[in-house]
């Protein structure tokens, strides 16, 4: 049957353009999808619309397991979260057994990362290069793909303006504009040019929707948001990723506005596939479907199965509901034959568009795995990822990079992330637990092995003191602080966040550095030279290391080559160039907070300022803004440039600055561009980003850097429920970070 089957399929063509438009090789899958789809039984069907667990949390043999038989008797579509290579050879081979014989699609959460471990999808937003992070996506897809994995849950675009949720990690940051760059770039890099490419694998844009507005920034957590916000805020990401050709979306877990999003109707079909006419197949996320009867909103697997699919979602990530429910739902009529088919549909093309009907072991070559995986050019990639995604937020005195010539020869590196390379440390939640099991903590560098080297060479002398590794930090930890940066000239202070710390399920009510970290300043020499690196995963508050250390480095998890980038960017090799993708507030209390605030009737102007709109124990200004970040030069800013001062509707309006760099060094800026609309029909926020450059200057050089917005650019979600531009005036700022910028004003007639 197989052989009959692939041969009535079997053609070399390639999947370009992905599953939207309408070229010929689209409309071949479509002709072939239709031919198998016709040959299908119920069973066949609901079988393909589900998705069960690999080995990643069954740890089983699958030759013992139950997950052969489930395969051999074609209940399977899908396989997620596998690892053994060889397994999956004999699963694709018993799924080929099976009636149709039609091929297992794999999937697998290459998050930062398959097997070359990248830093945290924050931080590489940080680094506001989207050919960098096109870059880092092209190798973990190729990566994956060289290891059987056909797909990734990947790029999680959730905006979120909350950092207690341990899931901003996995995003772009708090803003829509960025987050939309950032989506764009990840799909390009993990789908490349051409899905039928076995180097790569389908992105799965995640999570759909509104994840990241959980109540309380508590994981799971319902969302209550305006069809405003959502539009303006929560959606543009999505869509820029369903644009860019993203294959595959993921239904999120919450509810919006009491709808659990596995059944949103208004979202999946009314929006996804309707406004932006996205052809691609919807997976549940993990156990959803069966999560809408825990939430209230279905009363059985029956239900769920039907309130599911009739939302427009395709496939069910291992809750079993479809295969419990579904059948029984049609029985009843409460689902129709065509709506299973048009689901079923979906998967079939994504498995044609993959190639694997035409070559199911064409992502399961030994050959090519070993020739992929973990090449030297990776880590070197690793290298300058990291290194670029750093952000220096403080500086006093220009005390970094370390001068070789300067007064201080002896540094003590101190604090838990000095040398630990223990699977909890460096390393997002997602490198060590259900997400990524490759993390080899053999292969990260530490900072102390790289500055070793590194600062040996340029003759610093350095010691290293870990302390406060487990659990709390004692009296102990903190004296022997003391004592190591007694005896040095300069201290860097590793400090941070474990991996487990962050990721899916790991919330947190504080943001202050975990085990009484911070404390440690207290116990340093008074007036000692301090480098503060932050090794974390979310914004955090850190008052005393900006009182106490003269420098604060933002490192994030930096993944395989932690300190190798640490010394380059420590020793002056690499220019730091990073930008907050988050706002850092004062304490938690500010939370949640955002540059793209509204004004409120009663800004507030200065910290005490009564009836206004602020608090009485700090002020409301964030520790560091948006879009922060220092180098070791500096930038100046010419005054904004502009043709004219009013605009017809329609016309582009084109803005220039001239920015120089004024320091002794070579540096890159990002250049950001913001607007305001002063007189729309409702309040607008005081800023919002339209714009970016990532501009290299060498000392003393000045480039002009323009920007046009479109009258799409100059639009917002009105009272009309349509995105529309209203007459008046609007303010554009640029500068090199959301506070610090220059001003000018146009109309818009
Ligand atoms: C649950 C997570 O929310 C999702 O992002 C991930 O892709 C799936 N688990 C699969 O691991």
């Amino acid at each position: 049957m197989k052989n009959i089957i692939l041969s009535c399929i079997v053609c070399s063509l390639s999947a370009v353009g992905m599953l939207n438009g309408q070229n010929t090789s689209v409309q071949n899958i479509d002709t072939r999808v239709e031919a198998l789809l016709a040959k299908m039984s119920l069973d066949d069907k609901i079988g393909q619309l589900n998705q069960v667990v690999g080995d990643i949390s069954t740890g089983t043999d699958v030759s013992k397991d139950d997950l052969l038989k489930q395969v051999r008797a074609g209940q399977v579509g899908s396989i997620l979260s596998h690892t053994n290579f060889e397994n999956k050879i004999t699963l694709q081979k018993t799924a080929l057994k099976s009636n149709l014989g039609i091929p297992l699609v794999f999937g697998f959460d290459v998050i930062h990362g398959y097997k070359t471990i990248f830093p945290i999808p924050l931080a590489q937003a940080a680094s506001w290069d989207m050919d960098l992070i096109e870059r880092i996506e092209r190798v973990a897809a190729a990566e994956a793909a060289a290891d059987g994995q056909n797909w990734t849950f990947s790029p999680m675009v959730d905006i979120s303006y909350d950092p207690r949720w341990g899931r901003v990690m996995e995003g772009a940051g708090e803003d829509p504009f960025l987050g939309s760059r950032v989506a764009e770039a990840r799909v390009r890099g993990i789908q490349g040019k051409d899905l039928s490419d076995p180097t790569t694998i389908a992105a799965c844009v995640k999570h759909f929707a509104a994840y990241g507005f959980a109540e309380g920034g508590r994981d799971y957590n319902s969302v209550d948001i305006s069809e405003q916000k959502l539009r303006e805020m929560v959606l543009p990401p999505f869509e820029a990723a369903a644009k860019a050709g993203a294959a595959t979306f993921m239904n999120s877990f919450n509810t919006i506005n009491g709808v659990p999003a596995s059944m949103d109707k208004h979202l999946i079909t009314d929006i996804l596939r309707g406004e932006w006419g996205w052809k691609g197949m919807i997976v549940s996320d993990w156990a959803s479907f069966g999560e809408t009867i825990t939430h209230g909103a279905a009363e059985d697997e029956v239900d769920a199965a039907t309130k599911c699919l009739s939302a427009g979602s395709d496939m069910d990530m291992v809750s079993g509901v479809f295969q419990k429910g579904l059948r029984k739902a049609l029985e009843k009529g409460r689902v129709t034959q065509a709506q299973i088919d048009e689901a079923v549909r979906r998967v079939l093309r994504l498995k044609f568009a993959l190639g694997l009907f035409d070559d199911p072991f064409r992502y399961l070559d030994s050959k090519r795995r070993a020739a992929t995986l973990e090449k030297p050019e990776h880590r070197e990639l690793a290298r300058e990822a990291a290194a670029k995604s750093m952000v220096l937020l403080q500086n006093d005195g220009g005390l970094l990079p370390l001068n070789p010539s300067g007064p201080f020869r002896r540094i003590a590196l101190i604090g838990p992330f000095a040398d630990s390379r223990t699977n909890k440390d460096y390393m997002s939640f997602w490198t060590l637990g259900v997400g990524n099991p490759y993390y080899d903590s053999t292969k990260v560098v530490t900072p102390a092995q790289a500055l070793k080297t590194e600062l040996e060479k340029k003759g610093f002398l350095l010691t290293v003191t870990e302390v406060c590794l487990n659990a709390t930090c004692t009296e102990k930890d903190y004296s022997l602080a003391r004592d190591a940066a007694r005896d040095a000239d300069l201290v860097i202070l590793c400090l941070g966040e474990n991996g487990l710390d962050c990721g899916e399920s790991r919330c947190v009510s504080t943001l202050e550095l975990r085990k009484e970290q911070e404390k440690i300043l207290k116990y340093l020499p008074s007036g000692k030279p301090t480098v503060m690196v932050l090794f974390n995963s979310r914004p955090m508050d850190f008052k005393l290391a900006a009182e106490k250390a003269q420098s604060i480095l933002v490192a994030w998890q930096p993944g395989y080559e932690a300190g190798n980038a640490l010394a380059d960017v420590l020793t002056g090799k690499v220019n730091p160039s990073g930008k907050l993708p988050m706002t850092f507030p004062r304490s938690v209390g500010q939370v949640p907070i955002h540059y793209n605030h509204l004004n409120t009737g009663r800004p507030q102007q200065n910290f005490g300022q009564m009836w206004t709109s602020g608090y009485l124990d700090q002020p409301s200004t964030p520790a560091y803004p948006f879009g922060f970040g220092l180098s070791y030069t500096k930038f100046s800013y010419s005054k904004i440039s502009m043709s004219k001062s009013a605009y017809k509707r329609g016309e582009t309006v084109d803005v220039s600055v001239t920015v120089t760099n004024t320091g002794d060094v070579a540096g890159e800026e990002v250049v950001q561009l913001y607007i305001r609309d002063m007189s729309a029909d409702i309040s607008r926020p005081v800023k919002e980003l339209k714009g970016f450059q990532k501009i290299r200057l060498e000392k003393g050089q000045s480039k002009i850097v323009s920007f046009r917005l479109s009258e799409k650019d100059l639009s917002y979600w009105n009272r009309d429920l349509k995105f529309k531009a209203d007459p008046g005036t609007f303010k554009v700022f640029v500068g090199g970070n959301s506070r610090d910028v220059q001003e000018m004003s146009f109309e818009l007639q």
